[in-house]
């Protein structure tokens, strides 16, 4: 071989490998959302369902008892007999409780069916299609779905202004809120307060999620955007949550930025147009 120096790689060969590797970086970043999303409604499924179970089990015992009590109409030799049997299985307690049994029951089977809901709405996550859609919905959709993360941890604090319908890829919108909003449960120490804010500036919207959490160092804001770029644990995260949303936030021609206090908390702001500067009236 006279010659082993490679030849240069073209350039539309290298920009079609940085494609490919940035598409590669999107979906194992959807993979683990995905993954991230079953076990969080997983666990959430699982804690009414469980309760149900049980209250179904009570509901069975108390039915056996309203039973003898109905069966000894036919049996008893007087109103006393029955008295005594309505006194032996606790009627009074039983019928309080037989309501608030049903009452949670109701509740929880509420629950499982907003969580259904707002998964149905997620899964519309292949649509690549720009349409009018209602931002406010999204969120709490998202915030449905996240939840179980952020229950025990934060107070959520919803300041909805007026928005019109924005022009965008909504599932992908849900996408970069939830990121937003797991990161925001991530960085709480003690209980502390999530607000999502919205308001319209001009031809914009402003989304913005604030977190009174431990806030990043000073050295770390201008990395955190960049790919596999975590603080946290191995195992813990991928650092790909930000890169991902601002890659969705630039193809939706908006901006993304932050602003954070250590010890104080982190605002990430969101600015999207309200419509697409391609596709609309181009007034
Ligand atoms: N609200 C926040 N408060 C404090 N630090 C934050 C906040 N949001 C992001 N960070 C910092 O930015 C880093 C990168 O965030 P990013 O969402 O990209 O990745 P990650 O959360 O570490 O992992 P992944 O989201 O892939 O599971 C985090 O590790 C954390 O250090
Ligand atoms: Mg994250």
């Amino acid at each position: 071989m006279a010659d082993d120096q490679q030849p240069p790689v073209p350039a539309d060969v290298l920009s079609e490998k940085l494609e490919q590797a940035n598409r590669q970086l999107l979906q194992s970043e959807k993979m683990a959302a995905i993954g991230q999303l079953a076990a969080g409604v997983a666990h959430e499924i699982n804690n009414p369902v469980g309760y149900v179970y049980s209250n179904l089990q009570s509901l069975q015992s108390y039915l056996t008892d309203l039973f003898r009590l109905t069966d000894a109409v036919d049996t008893a030799q007087s109103v006393e007999d029955l008295r005594q049997i309505r006194k032996s299985i606790d009627y009074d307690y039983l019928r309080a409780d037989l309501e608030d049994l049903l009452r949670e029951s109701r509740e929880g089977i509420e629950r499982v069916k907003v969580i259904i809901a707002a998964m149905k709405d997620f899964s519309h996550i292949e649509e690549e299609e720009f349409r009018p859609a209602d931002i406010h919905r999204g969120m709490d959709t998202t915030l449905n779905v996240v939840n179980n993360e952020l229950k025990y941890k934060a107070e959520v604090v919803r300041d909805y202004g007026d928005l019109p319908e924005v022009e965008c890829i909504l599932s992908q919108i849900n996408q970069v809120v939830m990121n937003l909003l797991v990161n925001a449960a991530h960085a709480m120490e003690a209980a502390g307060t999530i607000t999502l804010r919205t308001r319209q500036e001009g031809d914009c919207v402003i989304i913005q999620v604030a977190d009174t959490g431990k806030g990043i160092e000073q050295a770390h804001l201008n990395r955190i955007f960049e790919p596999f770029f975590t603080t946290k644990p191995v195992g813990k995260g991928t650092g790909l949550g930000l890169s991902l949303s601002f890659n969705i936030v630039e193809k939706h021609h908006g901006q993304i930025s932050v602003e954070s206090t250590p010890g104080q908390g982190t605002t990430f702001t969101i600015r999207l147009p309200i419509v697409q500067p391609l596709s609309g009236d181009g007034s």
